[in-house]
This record gives C-alpha cells, sequence and structure tokens, in this order.
C-alpha cells in the first residue's frame, strides 16, 4: 500500500473529448482500486469548453490546476466550424494546446504506433506489408521548429505580382524553422535510450538535401549516437520516410522527427495502426527529482462529426493514462495492467466503428462507454 498521492488535471476539451476522458477516468480509479493507488483527479475546462466557462482556451485557474498537478491527463481540442472570427492567437490550438507544451517546456513527445495482430483487417496495406506486426516508436520534438520560430505573422506589404509583375498590395506570411544544438542534442537523447528498450534502431529523419535546419539535426544526431554504440542510427529524408511507411512500415524502430514532420508521419504511422483513435501519446519535459511531469493526449482530435454519440473509440485515451503512469508516476505494474486489459478486450473482439470489421465473425462492435467498462472491468 503506497501513501502517495498522484495528483492528476484532467482536461477533457472538446468534441469527443470528454466521452472519452469518462472512460479513461473509469479505468483509472480501477487501477487505482486494484493496485492501491491513490489518485486524486481535478477536472477543469480547456479548448471551446475553456472559452465558454471563463472566456480564454487556457483559463488562468485551468493553468494553476496544471501547475499544481504532477501530470495532465489531455483530451482534445479545437472545433474547426466553431466562431471563425476569433483571433487565431486565441483559437484553441494555439492559445491551450502550444501554449501549455510551451509553457511546461514539453519537448519531447512520444507515440507509440502499435497494431495488434487482431486489428490486422484494418491496416489499410495488405497484410504482405504488415510482416510479424507493426511497431514504431514515433519521437517528435515538440516545442521547436516551425510551430514556435520567430518571426511567425501574417503582414501586408507591397511586392511584384508574380504573374503580372505589376507591383501589388499583397499579403504575406511568415513561418520560421529554427533549432538550437541543445534541442537537438536532448531530443535525440530521448530517442536513442527509448530505442535501447526496444529494437535498437533510430531512424532520424529530416531535409538535409534542402534545409539548414536539416543539415544541423543530421550533424548533431549523428553526434548523440557516439554515445549510443548499441543502437543503430540511419538518416532519412522526409519525403522518403514518409514513402517508406506506406512500402515497408516494419523497416522502422523508433522513429525522431523534428516537430512538423513527426506531426504529419504520426498521423500517417497511426493509419497503419488501424485507427487514430488507437494511439495515445506522451509529452514530457526535462527529468525532476526522477520525476517526469508530462502531458498524455490521444494523437487524434476531437471528431466532432461523432462526438456526443457514444461512437468514439477510447483507448487512446486509456492508453494515455497508461503512458501516464509509466513516464510520470513510475507505476509498471500498474500501466501494464491497463495494456494488458485492452489487450484482452481487443481479443474478446469488442470493437469501436473506427476498428470493426462486419467480415469478422468474432468481432462484438460496442459504444465507447462499453468499451470503457470492458476495459474496467478486465482490470
Ligand atoms: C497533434 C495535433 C496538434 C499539433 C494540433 C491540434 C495543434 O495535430 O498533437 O498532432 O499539430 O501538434
Ligand atoms: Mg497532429
Amino acid at each position: 500500500m503506497s501513501s502517495t498521492t498522484y495528483r492528476i488535471a484532467a482536461l477533457a476539451g472538446d468534441g469527443i473529448g470528454p466521452e472519452v476522458m469518462r472512460e479513461a477516468i473509469k479505468v483509472l480509479q480501477a487501477v487505482g482500486t486494484r493496485h492501491h493507488l491513490t489518485f486524486q483527479i481535478t477536472e477543469a475546462p480547456v479548448g471551446w469548453a475553456g472559452i465558454d466557462a471563463a472566456g480564454q482556451a487556457l483559463p488562468d485557474a485551468t493553468l494553476d490546476l496544471c501547475r499544481r498537478s504532477d501530470a495532465i491527463l489531455f483530451g482534445s481540442v479545437g472545433l474547426p466550424d466553431r466562431d471563425p472570427t476569433i483571433p487565431k492567437e486565441q483559437r484553441p490550438e494555439r492559445a491551450a494546446l502550444l501554449r501549455i507544451r510551451k509553457e511546461f517546456g514539453l519537448f519531447a513527445n512520444l507515440r507509440p504506433v502499435h497494431l495488434p495482430k487482431a486489428l490486422s483487417h484494418a491496416c489499410p496495406l495488405k497484410p504482405d506489408r504488415q510482416g510479424d506486426g507493426i511497431d514504431i516508436l514515433v519521437v517528435r520534438e515538440l516545442t521547436g521548429g516551425l510551430y514556435f520560430g520567430q518571426p511567425k505573422k501574417t503582414e501586408l506589404i507591397t511586392a511584384p505580382d508574380p504573374v503580372d509583375g505589376n507591383l501589388h498590395a499583397t499579403h504575406r506570411a511568415i513561418d520560421t524553422m529554427v533549432y538550437t544544438t541543445p534541442e537537438i542534442e536532448r531530443i535525440a537523447h530521448v530517442a536513442f535510450r527509448a530505442a535501447q528498450l526496444r529494437r535498437r534502431k533510430v531512424t532520424s529523419i529530416d531535409k538535409a538535401n534542402v534545409l539548414e535546419n536539416g543539415v544541423l539535426w543530421r550533424e548533431v544526431v549523428t553526434r548523440i549516437a557516439l554515445g549510443y554504440p548499441d543502437v543503430a542510427l540511419e538518416h532519412m529524408f522526409v519525403d522518403n520516410g514518409a514513402m517508406q511507411l506506406v512500402l515497408r512500415p516494419t523497416q522502422f524502430d523508433v522513429l525522431l522527427c523534428e516537430n512538423l514532420f513527426g506531426d504529419i508521419l504520426s498521423d500517417e504511422a497511426a493509419a497503419l495502426a488501424g485507427s487514430l483513435g488507437m494511439l495515445p501519446s506522451a509529452s514530457l519535459g526535462a527529468t525532476k527529482d526522477q520525476t517526469t511531469f508530462g502531458l498524455y493526449e490521444p494523437a487524434g482530435g476531437t471528431a466532432p462529426d461523432i462526438a456526443g454519440k457514444n461512437l468514439a473509440n477510447p483507448i487512446a485515451q486509456i492508453l494515455s493514462v497508461s503512458l501516464m503512469l509509466r513516464y510520470s508516476f513510475g507505476l509498471q505494474e500498474a500501466a501494464g495492467t491497463i495494456d494488458r486489459a485492452v489487450a484482452a478486450v481487443i481479443d474478446q473482439g469488442l470493437r469501436t466503428g473506427d476498428i470493426f470489421n462486419p467480415a469478422d465473425p468474432a468481432a462484438r462492435r460496442v459504444g465507447t462507454r462499453e468499451m470503457g467498462d470492458a476495459i474496467a472491468a478486465a482490470i
């Protein structure tokens, strides 16, 4: 029996966020009972829910709660069709999610992509391309690159028109890709350490044939690799990487990417694993006093088209809980309990719509709630 109380800020957000969060909390409570752990879960609004409740995508009280917590369990934010007139800096994606990532220095985003054999049908690739199963860890740098580089603005300028050559008043949008050596070093260390616990291979993604950032990225990663002689390093241009992922995904173990490349390739990789609804993620900061503050969220979005209909797959949110137990709380056993419960329920044939195969006689289509109940019961 442990006397530690783990304080968790639960920010469900928008769209399917609240309904998948409900199932994740259910599972967290079940695992607490099973392993005699005390979780103090405090819910707070974020995203459009924050704007509705307190006029801000990240209300001050929510940010304070995060500061007082040991980890953040995050749902998803952003509803593209809501209020297009709100200034872009105040929209939830930037004002809440990117702000929290930056505020807490969550530079390391881990996205484990795993296609269980039982879901082979949900993978868009032919079975012969799936090998013995797809198992990739995307390590994405999360607080640098094009997302945060300055200048970042849209300005009104006078410039020659590309068609008629005449001077015109025109808008110009500027995003800037910036990485420093230490920023690349620290994410490279995360990738190599993760590879040591897996199949000992890192594929580093860049665009070194065109971008200055790519050249520096490749140099720094090559140097950091010298400290990990047990891990094989390979470099790949991002366009080739995107192609290799669909041609032969089984060649990859750890994929190390800068921010935007990682955003794109992790969605592509997630599709290989059957559904974005299966992909959890951990966003970690620097380790202090043996503990790592982190934010844990599904890699998918708010899915407004299915929100509130009991259709969403809660597994990405539930596996995010497992990552939280593992990385922020060091509770390997409890995390394993969740992972096994998810695997067991998949083996029993329970399927939300995104992973349902009508041709499979053993498959039983269930809703968000039934999936959460079954996983909690398996715990
Ligand atoms: C992700 C999402 C976010 C990102 C959006 C919602 C800002 O796509 O976590 O991958 O681009 O990082
Ligand atoms: Mg994304």
